[in-house]
């Protein structure tokens, strides 16, 4: 093999440049010609490739986001766009693509695998909902971000004796929302996998109160079916009612946005460094993920379009300790 291409897609996470930089030099390293492809998939489409060397990729290892930009690309769902981008990898003479991103992003990759395109996946997401890694590229360094905000918020709670609703992403998962609300020592955990009462929600924030609590706080996912504004409307519908002071921060893209911690660096680097690894054993149609500590690949076939399921069964264990 003498070229191959990398590419960011989806939602960014952070980590991800620290995964380039290792497909790079990775891929230097083994005598190949490495191309990035700028925004994700609409860059292949639309031949956006730049060569890239050691240099490019110097001091980039600690920076959030990704240097090659990202997207979310429609029209690379239909046969045409693929044809298309399969037609400028082979322009290029580039002859395995690496897909650092997540699920919808390695449903592509496996799309691209089907039609006989050679191509890894780099499990990369915060919502941490890829099946195939234990945890995946952002996911640390997101949840901390998030806990930072609630540990913040819980000051100020205290002093106004008033009640937070935090709404964390995800809009499919509430991984964030689960890990965030225990290491957070939220009294109430919102997530789009299990149905909530609006009216639960308030009746177990003022039980906070009456246990003698300053303050209490709900971690809510931006995917659960009451959202934080949902439950701030019926909150501010019921106030007489409810008689305590709430307020709601939402913390969205901010989570995403930060620099990537010790933990994200080193795993997007060993599964950076993993996909080259399978590529230059000759495998692809895989999606490198953490396993048992260990950097493995699952094939496409069986990680594409599968979700992770949450331990719901820590739900529980949130609610006891939230006492
Ligand atoms: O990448 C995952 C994620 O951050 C989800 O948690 C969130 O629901 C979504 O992306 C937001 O997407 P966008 O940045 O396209 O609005």
């Amino acid at each position: 093999m003498k070229r191959i291409a990398v590419l960011t897609s989806g939602g960014d996470a952070p980590g991800m440049n620290a995964a380039i930089r290792a497909v790079v030099r990775g891929g230097l390293e083994q005598g190949w010609e490495v191309f990035g492809v700028r925004q994700g998939y609409a860059g292949l489409m639309g031949g956006d490739f730049v060569s890239l060397s050691a240099r490019d990729v110097g001091g980039i290892i600690q920076q959030g986001g990704t240097v090659l930009g990202s997207a979310r690309a429609p029209e690379f769902k239909t046969e045409e766009g693929r044809k298309q981008a399969l037609a400028n990898l082979e322009a290029r003479g580039v002859e395995a693509l690496v897909v650092i991103g997540g699920g919808g992003s390695q449903s592509g990759a496996y799309a691209l695998s089907r039609m006989g395109f050679p191509v890894v996946g780099v499990a990369s997401t915060i919502d941490n909902d890829l099946y195939g890694s234990e945890t995946t590229i952002g996911v640390d360094t997101a949840l901390n971000i998030a806990l930072e905000a609630i540990d913040r918020l819980k000051v100020t709670a205290s002093s106004h004796h008033r009640a937070f609703l935090v709404e964390v992403m995800g809009r499919d998962c509430g991984y964030l929302a689960l890990m965030a609300g225990i290491a957070g020592g939220a009294e109430v955990i919102v997530l789009p996998e299990v149905e909530s009462d609006p009216e639960e929600v308030i009746e177990t924030l003022k039980a906070a109160y009456r246990r003698g609590k300053a303050h209490a706080i709900a971690v809510v996912a931006e995917g659960a079916t009451n959202n934080a504004n949902e439950l701030m409307l019926y909150a501010q519908e019921n106030q007489k009612r409810i008689g305590f002071d709430l307020r709601v921060t939402i913390l969205g893209h901010v989570q995403r946005g930060g620099m990537p911690g010790a933990f994200d660096r080193l795993l997007a680097t060993r599964l950076g460094v993993g996909a080259v690894e399978r590529l230059a054993g000759g495998e692809h149609g895989v999606l490198m993920g953490l396993i048992r500590g260990e950097i493995l690949a699952t094939p496409l076939d069986e990680a594409a379009g599968r979700k992770k399921p949450l331990d719901l069964g820590l739900l529980e264990m949130a609610r006891v300790l939230a006492k």
